[in-house]
């Protein structure tokens, strides 16, 4: 079922972000929960680096910048390709991905949920949706011939980015580029961070060694990612395109809250016949904490 692209941001957003500036804005930490090709769960620590199309200046990043035309409600993180969670992410999406696909290049689309607890408010935000991964070399020509993954990564996660008022959308998006995008997220990481998707394979036995000759190792720097062959190839930006988001204020023990907004199309949370209030795209449901 396809759903329409939200046309003003998200009800829960403004709250959401004002939250997260308390623990730092873009570098906050959540825990992501993905479910393995066996049905099994996993959750990792990971770091927010803001919502996609809207990633924060960093005044070590001097490359050009996309024009700031569209905003989007999708929280962003940046992830190795090599790792568990992406061939979680692949293998539980509509169409299943293998372990070779997940390696590979853009895709995904399987189910996650994203925890952030922001104790300086007392709330748990859940964020719930699919989870998208973008590679540098196929997401817009570049080296390797677009694949159907990189097709429905654009449809699904540009249904999620709003043109921003007076920005001309349909003039102006053959300016914005999902390449240039992704090189943007890897500038804005250390040189040390940057040269961790250099690392030999995550989760594989020391004993299996490494792969000398493709550069693998650790403790490397690395710079831009147009010039790093290999951290491109294991590089990838992910985008979780929210279809409910669930907040639980604890605040006030005496009267602790718990809201749940669902979208529109996608609206068969927790609160189930209840009374709902439409926000937009959004229900917001309130229910017991
Ligand atoms: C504070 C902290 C932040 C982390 N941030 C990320 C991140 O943004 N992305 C990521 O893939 N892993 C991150 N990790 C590592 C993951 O928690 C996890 O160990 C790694 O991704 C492998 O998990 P997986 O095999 O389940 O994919 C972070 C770990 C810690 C402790």
């Amino acid at each position: 079922m396809s759903r329409p692209t939200p046309a003003t941001t998200a009800p829960w957003k403004a709250t959401f972000q004002a939250h997260l500036e308390k623990v730092g804005g873009s570098g906050a930490e959540f825990t992501l929960a993905t479910v393995s090709a066996k049905g099994l769960p996993h959750a990792r620590t990971c770091i927010f680096r803001g919502f996609w199309a809207t990633l924060p200046s960093n005044e070590h990043n001097e490359l050009p910048k996309n024009p700031p035309i569209y905003d989007s409600d999708c929280p962003t993180f940046t992830t190795d390709a090599r790792m568990g969670k992406t061939h979680d992410i692949f293998a539980t999406a509509n169409g299943g991905g293998n372990l070779t696909q997940s390696h590979s290049g853009s895709g995904g689309g399987g189910p996650v949920e994203a925890v952030f607890w922001i104790k300086e408010t007392m709330t748990q935000w859940r964020i719930r949706g699919k989870c998208w991964l973008i590679a540098a070399d196929d997401i817009e020509g570049g080296q390797q011939a677009q694949n159907s993954g990189t097709v429905t990564v654009k449809a699904e996660v540009g249904r999620y980015m709003r043109a921003k008022e007076g920005s001309g959308r349909a003039e102006k998006n053959k300016d914005w580029s999902w390449r240039l995008e992704i090189e943007n997220y890897f500038e804005n990481l250390s040189p040390t961070m940057r040269g961790t998707f250099k690392n030999p394979p995550p989760g594989q036995p020391l004993q299996e060694g490494k792969d000398d000759k493709a550069g693998e190792g650790l403790g490397q720097k690395a710079g831009h990612l147009s010039d790093e062959a290999l951290a491109r190839r294991n590089f990838r930006v992910c985008i979780i395109t929210p279809e409910q988001v669930e907040a639980v204020d604890l605040s006030d023990p005496t009267h602790c809250t718990r809201q749940v907004w669902n979208l529109a199309e996608e609206g068969r949370g927790p609160g189930g016949d209840q009374p709902s209030e439409s926000f937009g795209e959004w229900n917001l449901v309130e229910t017991w904490p």
